[in-house]
């Protein structure tokens, strides 16, 4: 079997296109969608990240923010800033970029972000709305990759989902909100035994481990959806995914490329999440 390669380029496009659409409609309203993005320290993989987040933004005509500080901000100047959005009413979204510097607890930060705001969907308030199946601001990431999933029609009910990765931003929320498509859903992670006897087991396997070609084909089921999460950097600067593209495509039914698949949805996502959060101030 050759899998069909998902196209998270396009699809991102398209949804950015109707977001867009979206944007000029309420711009016109007198309400343009603000998003903040807060960045402590000078990670360059980070920046890239923010980069991306930018241009999506502006292409869609949501107002863009980036407060950049030096690594040494305290974190009780961290708390008064995002305090200062929490009250701004030019700003929809506040997202902190993470990860944070040492001396910063991320869980104070993420707590003091105004839950109306957290377009991340990390706050507990959100993730908790999320585990009970209530509108809320859902993760980018997972949300990006149950869209792709829907959009290329592969059926969730019923199906066996095999998450490779347990991380609070991508795999615990991307296996909550596939059970709540009616999924079934096994979790493995790095003290998982006999891994490839699980994801052979998988109708739709989602990886997310941070570790180059982790997956091959031999741990493949024929005819499995293949999500492929990760993005590294080999050292020769190209970025490969956390599954071996080339094994994987000889047995998948579908798989997401990297770069040009998951990535390019969670940017778009954020921007989702951004216009949800002003759409909401007109209620
Ligand atoms: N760092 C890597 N991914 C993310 C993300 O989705 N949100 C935030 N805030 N930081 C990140």
């Amino acid at each position: 079997m050759t899998a069909e390669i998902i196209n998270g380029k396009e699809v991102a496009k398209n949804k950015r296109e109707e977001l867009g659409n979206e944007v000029a409609k309420l711009t016109q309203q007198g309400l343009t969608p603000g998003l903040v993005v807060i960045l402590v320290g000078n990670d360059p993989a980070s920046l890239s990240y923010i980069r991306g987040k930018q241009k999506a933004a502006e292409e869609i005509g949501v107002h863009f923010k980036l407060e950049h500080f030096e690594e040494t901000l305290s974190e009780t100047e961290l708390l008064d800033v995002i305090e200062n959005y929490n009250q701004d009413s030019r700003f929809h979204g506040i997202l902190v970029q993470l990860p944070l510097p040492k001396h910063i607890n991320e869980t104070a930060v993420i707590e003091k972000i105004s839950p109306e705001k957290d377009v991340d969907g990390f706050h507990p308030v959100n993730v908790g709305r999320m585990l009970t199946g209530q509108d809320t601001f859902l993760p980018c990431t997972p949300a990006g990759i149950v869209e792709l999933l829907k959009i290329t029609n592969v059926e969730l009910t019923g199906k066996h989902v095999v998450v490779i990765g347990r991380s609070n931003l991508v795999g615990k929320p991307v296996g909550q909100l596939l059970l709540n498509e009616n999924a079934t859903v096994t979790y493995c992670h790095s003290r998982t035994k006999n891994l490839s006897e699980l994801t052979k087991q998988a109708d739709i396997l989602i990886v997310a481990v941070g570790r180059a070609n982790f997956i091959g084909g031999k741990d493949i089921k024929e005819g499995a959806v293949v999500i492929d999460v990760g993005v590294n950097r080999l050292e020769n600067g190209k970025l490969c995914g956390d599954v071996h593209f080339d094994e994987a495509k000889e047995v998948a039914s579908y798989l997401t490329p990297v770069p040009g698949g998951v990535g390019p949805m969670t940017i778009t996502m954020l921007a989702h999440n951004t216009v949800k959060s002003a759409k909401q101030t007109l209620q």
